[in-house]
């Protein structure tokens, strides 16, 4: 690796978004095979969930997943700070407010979105992570909510929360809407405004400020980077994965990545005939790859094997070969 190149460039600047019921360990680990340098976040965790719950199944992740981000959703100073320092005890490398996200059953709760309308709480839970935690306390929120469309609420909800030693913000463009879209419509409308965050970085030279919505290609991404100190991809990440392959190379100056598909797909094998030891169906963690042959010749027919639920019983490996076969052999033939 360039280690020069490397050593002068954001820890933020790729990242995989935090994404409820898709951005778990298993597929963690997957992007991690196909990038090693892009951080990567867990889904939302609720502080209720860690506190009350079973916290070695939100917390725990292979060793091969750093850089890596635990996404906390709640406002209660105390409470915040007691799931940051067991995200410390537990080895991640940084904790993330959630401060965007719409739906109704997290207003409920109180935070999301809603808390961009109380910057002070969120000044407050940031402080009170700070004083527990030495890893970086980063938030990620939108650039406005409902109707609100100036640049100046963003902007001071920035600086509230920048005073209370936030120094990483990560930016998803466009406002949440508190009532009448859903959390999947809310994240198509309202329009997004990148101009806001780029802001943002002029506002606030000395502060990391990270770009999320939309992004698709590389250039892309480079062109966002021209402004910002970070890009999050979310979406395009997961639905088409090889698009992660060559960020190591063309955004961290590292060697082209030595792997190809193949290479990718007998890995995953290995991992799920591992989780199969411990009781985790192969399901659970191919349904993260389906999209890795996207744009391959017969790349329909190896997503409907590895999503075919007739093979559940089948060890990974025997799924695998069913997978690789020609077209022409029916699915559900026995191997
Ligand atoms: C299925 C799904 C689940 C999501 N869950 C979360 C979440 O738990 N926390 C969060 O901050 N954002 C969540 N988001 C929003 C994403 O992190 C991201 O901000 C949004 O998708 C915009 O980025 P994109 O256009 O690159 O996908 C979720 C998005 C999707 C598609």
């Amino acid at each position: 690796m360039n280690q020069a190149l490397n050593e002068s460039l954001s820890p933020w600047r790729l990242s995989v978004a935090p994404m409820l019921d898709w951005t778990d360990r298993h597929c963690r680990y997957f992007h991690r095979l196909i990038t090693r340098h892009t951080r990567l976040y867990t889904e939302m965790v609720t502080t209720g969930a860690l506190l009350h719950g079973d916290r070695p199944r939100h917390l725990d992740f292979n060793p091969e997943e750093h850089p890596l981000a635990l996404q906390l959703g709640g406002s209660e100073p105390a409470d915040l700070a007691a799931c940051a320092r067991l995200a410390q005890d537990w080895g991640y490398d940084e904790v993330n407010l959630n401060c965007g996200c719409p739906s109704e059953r997290v207003q409920r709760g109180a935070f999301g979105a809603c808390l961009m309308a109380e910057a002070d709480l969120v000044a407050q839970g940031v402080k009170a992570m700070r004083d527990a935690v030495d890893i970086p306390v980063t938030v990620k929120h939108r650039i406005g909510i409902d109707r609100i469309e100036s640049y100046d609420f963003v902007r001071d909800f920035v600086g509230a929360v920048a005073e209370a030693g936030c120094e990483v913000f990560i930016v998803h463009a466009r406002n949440a809407w508190l009532q009448g879209l859903s959390p999947k419509e809310n994240r198509e409308v309202p329009p997004l405004r990148y101009e806001f965050a780029y802001q943002l970085k002029r506002d606030f030279p000395g502060l990391t400020i990270v770009l999320n919505g939309g992004v698709k290609g590389d250039d892309e991404i480079a062109e966002h980077l021209r402004h910002v100190d970070g890009v999050m991809v979310g979406r395009q990440a997961y639905h088409e994965p090889w698009s992660m392959a060559r960020w190591d190379e063309r955004f961290f100056g590292d060697a082209p990545a030595e792997r190809d598909r193949a290479d990718i797909e007998k890995l995953m094998v290995e991992y799920m005939a591992r989780q199969a030891s411990n009781g985790v169906a192969w399901s659970h963690v191919a349904r993260h790859m389906l999209g890795l042959w996207n744009g391959m010749p017969g790349a329909r027919r190896w997503r409907q094997v590895w999503s075919d639920h007739r093979l559940k019983h089948e060890p990974p490996q025997a799924v695998w070969r069913q997978a690789q076969r020609p077209a022409a052999q029916p699915v559900s033939e026995p191997a």
